[in-house]
C-alpha cells in the first residue's frame, strides 16, 4: 500500500516538473477519475475549459476530458499543441456522433429561417456548419441572445427541450442524447428523496424532462460545484455522472452526497490515467490536429458562444 502512494507521489512530482520545463497546463474536466484532479491547473466544466484554453499562454495543453474538449480547445488555440493522454478513439463522446455536418445542412435547407445552435458536445465538422456553440452552463443565454425565432439545436434533446422551458422562441432539437443523463431513471430519483427529504436534488440539464421536473436546482458541473461551495453543510442528491460525487466529497467533506437514480459512470471519461498524463508530457502524444478550414470555422461558433458568456 506504502509503495502505491509513494508512486503516486512520484509521478505527481514528475509531471509537475515537466510541465515547468515544457510551459505546459493540464486542463481537467470534473468528470476525471480523482487522481487527475491532483495535477491539474484548471478543473472545471465544458465553458470554463473552453475560456481557460482561449486565454492561456502556456506551449502544451494536456486536455483531461473527452475528445470533443480537446478539440474545442485546438480551435480556440491553434498555435498551441494540445495533447490528449489516451488515443482520441478511446475518449470519444457518443453524443457527440449523433449529429453529422451533413445532418446539420439538411436541418438547414428543411428549416431555412432557422439559427443553429451546436452544444459543445460535437465534432469540429458539425461546430463549422453552426451559428453559435453553447455549453449546458449558457445554452439559455445562447438562445436567447440570437435574432431569429427559430432555432434548430443539435445534438441533445433533452437540452433542447430544457432550455424551450425559458426562450419565447421554437427550439427543433435534434434526436440525441447523453447515455450516461438519459439513463439516470425518474423512480430511482423519488425513491433518492423519500430517503432523504431534506435533501436538495442537483441535476445536469442532459436529463430527461422527467428528471428535470423533480430537481431542485438543473445546474452544470461547475454549477452544482459552485451550489456546494456556497451552501451551509446538508445532503445532496446528486444528478449527473459519478465522477461529480468524488469531486464535491473532495470539495465539502462535511456535507453527504448521494448519487440520485442507479449511479451512471461515462467510459470515456474514466480512460486517462496519471501515468497516461505523465506519457502524453515526456512523449508529446497524442496530439490533436484539425484542417485548418474547419477549425477556421468552428472557431467563429466557439467564439460567438464565449462573447456571449
Ligand atoms: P458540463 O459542461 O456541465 O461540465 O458537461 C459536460 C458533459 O459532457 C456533460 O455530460
Ligand atoms: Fe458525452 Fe455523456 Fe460522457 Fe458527457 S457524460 S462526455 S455527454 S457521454
Amino acid at each position: 500500500m506504502q509503495k502505491v502512494v509513494t508512486k503516486m507521489s512520484e509521478l505527481r512530482e514528475k509531471i509537475e516538473e515537466l510541465k515547468r520545463q515544457k510551459n505546459a497546463v493540464v486542463l481537467v474536466h470534473n468528470y476525471q477519475r480523482p487522481e487527475i484532479y491532483d495535477v491539474a491547473d484548471f478543473l472545471g466544466d465544458s465553458l470554463g475549459l473552453s475560456k481557460q484554453a482561449a486565454d492561456t499562454e502556456a506551449d502544451i495543453i494536456v486536455f483531461c476530458g473527452v475528445n470533443f474538449m480537446a478539440e474545442t480547445a485546438k480551435i480556440l488555440s491553434p498555435e498551441r499543441k494540445v495533447l490528449l493522454p489516451r488515443p482520441a478513439s478511446e475518449v470519444n463522446c457518443p453524443m457527440a456522433d449523433m449529429v453529422s455536418a451533413g445532418g446539420v445542412r439538411e436541418m438547414r435547407e428543411k428549416y431555412p429561417d432557422a439559427a443553429v445552435v451546436a452544444y459543445v458536445n460535437t465534432t469540429a465538422k458539425v461546430k463549422a456548419e453552426a451559428d453559435i456553440c453553447c455549453t449546458s452552463s449558457n445554452a439559455i443565454q445562447v438562445v436567447r441572445s440570437l435574432e431569429e425565432d427559430e432555432v434548430i439545436f443539435v445534438p441533445d434533446r433533452n437540452l433542447g427541450n430544457y432550455v424551450q422551458r425559458y426562450v419565447n422562441k421554437k427550439i427543433i432539437p435534434w434526436e440525441g442524447y447523453c447515455y450516461v443523463h438519459n439513463r439516470i431513471d425518474e423512480s430511482g430519483v423519488r425513491k433518492a428523496q423519500e430517503n432523504y427529504p431534506e435533501s436538495e436534488l442537483l441535476v445536469h440539464p442532459e436529463c430527461r424532462g422527467e428528471v428535470i421536473d423533480l430537481a431542485d436546482r438543473v445546474e452544470s458541473t461547475a454549477g452544482m460545484v459552485e451550489r456546494v461551495r456556497t451552501s451551509e453543510p446538508g445532503t445532496f442528491l446528486i444528478g449527473t455522472e459519478q465522477g461529480l460525487v468524488n469531486r464535491l466529497e473532495q470539495l465539502a467533506p462535511e456535507s453527504d452526497f448521494y448519487t440520485a437514480g442507479t449511479p451512471r459512470v461515462c467510459s470515456a471519461m474514466k480512460q486517462s490515467r496519471l501515468t497516461d498524463v505523465l506519457t502524453a508530457l515526456e512523449e508529446e502524444k497524442y496530439e490533436v490536429d484539425l484542417p485548418e478550414d474547419i477549425r477556421e470555422r468552428a472557431a467563429v461558433a466557439l467564439e460567438r458562444m464565449i462573447e456571449v458568456g
